[in-house]
């Protein structure tokens, strides 16, 4: 079997638990290098129980990765394919997101390869799917950083803007505001209104309130746009703070590696049985599958009602 990822904490976590519940039952396997660039490429590394030591508590991915458009052409995939077939690979593990996971959908729909997913990325964005690894992490990075800024905003008494990643998603930002306790969090999956966000702080100002932290999901809205709005309307000092990639990096939580640790062991228990084509995930204290088919769908994120805990508490 191989083993081909995307990068984000709990990844390796990941990789480890499925080398080692696959050399007990006899698999060899193989790391695909560079995501799905090395699958074309046919660039392998074998690993075993040795070679995954020491990277539970590792960011990243020990196999590297690439964003890799290559993929998605006919060319891409006849190669990906002979490769497989060449190494004698019958089954593969997909780790990591939407992309990695259409592409997964791909190889085992239209090409009879034998894929197993499992989710791994900071968006939480994979239909059906509760929790993804890397996501707890994410969150937990991102909250860190508010902590931090929060100490200059009550210091200063200043406004801050906090960009957060999330594309289609507002999974990081809503519980990096609900959990930083934030005035307002701007989210892909609602409509903005930058005229009440202003009127709100101008009225806020008037009863004496002195700092701000509003989350936006680099989806919504940018940072600097949403500042340059609010200091053009209420005259208020406004500071920025994109956190970008820090988020999908670091150590994971104990919560990212248990959950790699079990969808590992199970992903690998799958491909065993003659599963294919699922992607493996935690749902209600147990591992189910669903189609990949469906996981790589928009996922509908339900915010209403903890956007309206937010306000209320705020
Ligand atoms: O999908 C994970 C993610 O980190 C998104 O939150 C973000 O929009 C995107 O990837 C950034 O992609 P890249 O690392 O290619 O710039």
């Amino acid at each position: 079997m191989a083993i081909l990822t995307r990068d984000c904490a709990g990844v390796n976590a990941a990789i480890r638990a499925a080398v080692r519940t696959a050399a007990p039952a006899g698999l060899e396997v193989l790391g695909v290098l560079r995501g799905y660039e090395g699958l074309i490429d046919g660039d392998f590394v074998p690993l075993d129980r040795r070679s995954v030591s020491g990277i539970i508590n590792a960011g990243g991915t020990i196999l590297k990765t690439a964003r890799c458009e290559r993929f998605f052409t006919a060319g891409g995939q006849a190669s990906s394919v002979k490769n497989i077939k060449a190494r004698g690979i019958d089954g593969l593990l997909v780790i990591g997101g939407n992309g990695s996971l259409a592409g997964a959908h791909v190889l085992a729909s239209s090409h009879g390869v034998k894929v197993i997913g499992i989710p791994a990325t900071i968006d939480n964005d994979l239909s059906g799917v509760d929790i993804t690894i890397g996501a707890d992490t994410a969150v937990n990075v991102a909250l860190d950083a508010l902590d931090k800024i929060r100490d200059t905003a009550t210091s200063l008494e200043r406004i801050f803007v906090v960009e957060v990643m999330g594309r289609n998603c507002g999974s990081i930002a809503m519980q990096v505001a609900l959990a930083g306790g934030c005035e307002e969090v701007l989210l892909p999956e609602q409509d903005f209104d930058p005229a009440a966000v202003c009127r709100e702080i101008r009225n806020g100002h008037a009863r004496g309130k002195v700092s701000w932290i509003i989350i936006t999901a680099e989806g919504r809205a940018r940072a600097q746009d949403v500042a340059a709005v609010v200091t053009r309307d209420t005259g208020l000092e406004t500071r920025i703070a994109v956190l970008g990639h820090i988020q999908r990096g670091g150590r994971p939580t104990a919560i990212d590696r248990i959950l790699a640790a079990r969808l590992g062991h199970a992903a690998v228990e799958a491909l065993i049985e003659g599963k294919s084509d699922v992607c493996v995930h935690y749902k209600d204290g147990q591992i189910e599958f669903l189609p990949l088919e469906i996981a790589i769908r928009p996922k509908a994120c339900p915010v209403a009602d903890d956007y309206h805990l937010l306000k209320v508490l705020a």
